[in-house]
């Protein structure tokens, strides 16, 4: 092709133009196929950049003779801002992890405990390979792809429909008899042979080259020109689902048949196993096998086969309790330790952290690692200068396992742990005294608030992405608004959203601050504006209190259901009202050092006021109310005594499914108690408060009823 005469563009004629254009497009059709879906190029770029030049020339001359198919049309899509947010349906969870044969032993216990299953009942478990890539999400209306979302938070993703598109593993219109609605998800990731290939060719063109192929696979999916994710060797496993209308299948490894027959790949390694011992075999087999593959996995992923039985061990908070990743061992490097630095946290702990000689562990550049306190540093024995072993498993901080005694050099320099925080009050460190009444491991910088390092933590914890998620105010730039002093400084909460208000001339002279221009700096306005308006959940954990996490969070949000309310509660438990306690105290999973720490923080006049400031800056959304239109929404329930038919673990999640709250205790307030054989002196105060006592078949009676 390159070394054939071709007619200048200026002399063709109509019927010429035509005919070129159709070649042109077949041309192009064919290295794009040959580029993306067999990944065997037999062009080089600059010959591939021609041939759409030369169409893009002939277009641009005859207008009118632009094809529907024409090659201009399909790469180089229009870039857009930035991408749609989109919420899933079913939220995409994630793994809890396993990392020996114990733990997947457990898990096994675990499962069979929760179903009330025998020890030698059948269960049967599917083993995967976990695949090292990110997971998208893929709706499919009518056999017809609709969009495809990243996983996000998990609750809301983005739309990378059109890069999608250009991953030849992604049917754009499923085969066979798939349901009106089905949500594939999977996980998209590069090969190692591709992503070499990509990095020869970034290194021939002077470009940098790339760190591993699940972070490039990563930035390819999310590149907001579609023409250059469709220029990387993207590829797609199904193995899981989101929303369903009907499902075409009762097991885990049936629905992964049914994705192969809607024309997806799915993993050829995955099987079905009846014991634990042949699934940990098998994980064996396929550890052995992980160098060979043509694709990163960082483990083996288990799941029960039953559907029937997923649906009713349900989740634990983020993750299923049906599944468990089995991780394989982390990878470990030798390196220089060249420092120790002092990091502060939200909370005033005190961290070491090990700056480091650059070595790449496990496909990954490790430069820090976590030193976690005093006492670590003391047991490990080292010191600065020392050739240290880093080891890095998943996405957990890097660890230093120990030193190379043989490897010291005559200077190593031992490490003093400061006695004053580094911020600029130098407010001693202290240690806190544990319940033994020795002291803690952990030491903290006692100056709380007043330390600035403790509240740019804050700040940034405020903004993060569970809690107040605000586009474009991240840790970065909390780093420079804290530090701002020329009117744009951000050192509180409220003072995001004072921002834009605080003198008329703030959009202006954000706009002239480097970084930003006219519509950067508006944007980020816009974002703080949209988060005005905030649910109680996320201003929950935003604030910062110490043991309130996300779950923990969302408890209280489902508990007191709007902010006044929550914050009258703390308030009274803060002045040491004991019926105040009580009533948090009963809520799952919230016990004495959540409610001392709720305690302490309203109790602290400087947080109050914070807390004020900010409040009259937002609106408050109320907490969704539980399902409150069964028969069980809003009861309290109490089981007691041994239970036949589930466990009482199992008999828990599935009140809460009804909208109704376990308590472990009977108090005036229980509205049912399930008593089992057994029953013991919850019974007896059940009877003495009045309160309606039923078996388990009553139970089950008006659970299947509902
Ligand atoms: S199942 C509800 N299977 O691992 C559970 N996940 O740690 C849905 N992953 O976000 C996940 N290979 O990105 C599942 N064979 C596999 C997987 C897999 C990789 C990823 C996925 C998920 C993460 C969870």
């Amino acid at each position: 092709m390159a070394d054939k005469k071709l007619t200048p563009v200026e002399k063709l004629n109509q019927e010429e133009a035509a005919a070129e254009l159709e070649r042109l497009a077949a041309e192009i059709a064919e290295h794009d196929a040959r580029y993306h879906r067999e990944d065997a190029p037999v062009i080089s770029d600059a010959e591939y950049d021609a041939l759409k030049q030369r169409n893009f020339a002939i277009e641009q001359r005859f207008p009118d003779l632009k094809r529907a198919d024409s090659p201009s049309e399909k790469v180089g899509a229009a870039v857009s801002e930035k991408f749609e947010k989109i919420r899933h349906r079913v939220p995409m969870l994630s793994l809890d992890n396993a990392f020996s044969d114990e733990d997947v032993r457990d898990f096994a216990a675990r499962v069979r405990r929760f179903l009330k299953l025998g020890e030698d009942a059948p269960l049967r478990l599917t083993a995967e390979p976990k695949i090292d890539g990110l997971s998208l999400s893929l709706r499919y209306e009518d056999g017809e792809l609709v969009y495809a979302a990243t996983r996000g938070d998990g609750t809301t993703g983005e739309n990378v429909t059109a890069n999608a598109r250009t991953i030849s593993d992604i049917p754009n219109r499923l085969k066979g008899d798939p349901p009106a609605v089905m949500e594939v998800r999977g996980e998209v990731y590069m090969t190692k042979a591709d992503f070499a290939e990509l990095n020869a060719r970034q290194e021939a063109a002077g470009k940098p080259t790339y760190v591993n192929p699940r972070n490039t696979a990563a930035g390819s999916l999310r590149q907001l020109d579609a023409s250059i994710t469709a220029g990387r060797a993207l590829k797609f496993f199904a193995y899981a689902w989101g929303e369903v209308s009907e499902m075409p299948a009762d097991t885990q490894m049936g629905m992964v048949e049914a994705f192969r027959e809607f024309g997806f790949e799915t993993n050829p390694l995955m099987a079905v196993f009846e014991s634990v011992e042949k699934l940990i075999q098998h994980y064996h087999r396929i550890e052995m096998e992980r160098a060979d593959l043509a694709y990163d996995i960082d483990g083996v992923v288990y799941k029960v086969d039953d559907l029937t039985l997923q649906e009713r061990l349900g989740f634990v908070s983020r993750s299923p309790r049906w599944a468990i990743a089995h991780k394989f061992p982390a990878e470990k490097a030798m390196t220089t330790l060249n420092a120790i630095d002092i990091q502060v946290g939200r909370t005033g702990a005190i961290t070491p952290v090990a700056r480091l000689e650059p070595v790449t562990v496990g496909g990954v550049v490790v430069e820090n690692a976590t030193l976690h306190n005093a006492e670590e540093i003391e047991r490990l024995g080292v010191m600065i200068g020392d050739t240290v072993i880093v080891q890095r498993a998943g996405d957990v901080i890097p660890q230093i396992l120990g030193y190379v005694p043989e490897k010291r050099p005559k200077d190593a320099e031992p490490f003093e742990f400061p006695t004053v925080c580094p911020c600029s009050l130098k407010t001693p460190i202290v240690r806190e005294a544990i319940a033994s009444g020795e002291e803690s491991v952990v030491r903290r910088c006692s100056g709380e608030f007043a330390c600035p390092f403790q509240r740019k933590e804050h700040l940034k914890h405020f903004v993060s992405r569970r809690a107040f998620d605000i586009e474009g105010l991240g840790e970065k730039q909390i780093e420079y608004f804290f530090d701002d002093e020329g009117g744009l400084e951000i050192r509180t909460p409220a003072q995001i959203f004072t921002l834009a208000k605080r003198d008329e001339t703030a959009l202006t002279k954000l706009k002239n601050r480097d970084g930003y221009g006219e519509v950067s700096a508006q944007k980020l306005f816009d974002a703080i504006e949209e988060r005005r308006t905030i649910p109680l959940e996320r201003l929950i954990y935003g604030l910062g209190i110490r043991h309130v996490g996300e779950s923990t969070a969302k408890t209280l949000a489902r508990a007191y259901l709007d902010w006044p309310s929550f914050e009258e509660a703390a308030l009274k438990i803060a002045d040491g009202d004991e019926a105040a306690r009580e009533e948090m105290d009963a809520l799952d999973d919230v016990g004495d050092a959540v409610i001392d720490s709720i305690a302490r923080y309203f109790s602290e006049p400087h947080n109050r006021d914070m807390v004020e400031k900010l409040i009259g800056e937002l609106t408050v959304e109320e907490a969704e109310r539980p399902a409150t239109d069964t028969a069980l929404s809003g009861k309290t329930i109490v089981f007691t005594g041994a239970l036949e038919r589930m466990s009482r673990d199992e008999a828990k999640a599935l009140a809460e499914r009804f909208g109704a709250k376990a308590a472990g205790s009977v108090s005036k307030k229980t509205d049912l108690v399930v008593a089992g054989p057994g029953a013991g002196s919850k019974l007896a105060k059940a009877q003495e408060f009045g309160v309606e006592v039923i078996d388990e078949d009553e139970w089950f009676r008006r659970v299947e009823g509902l």
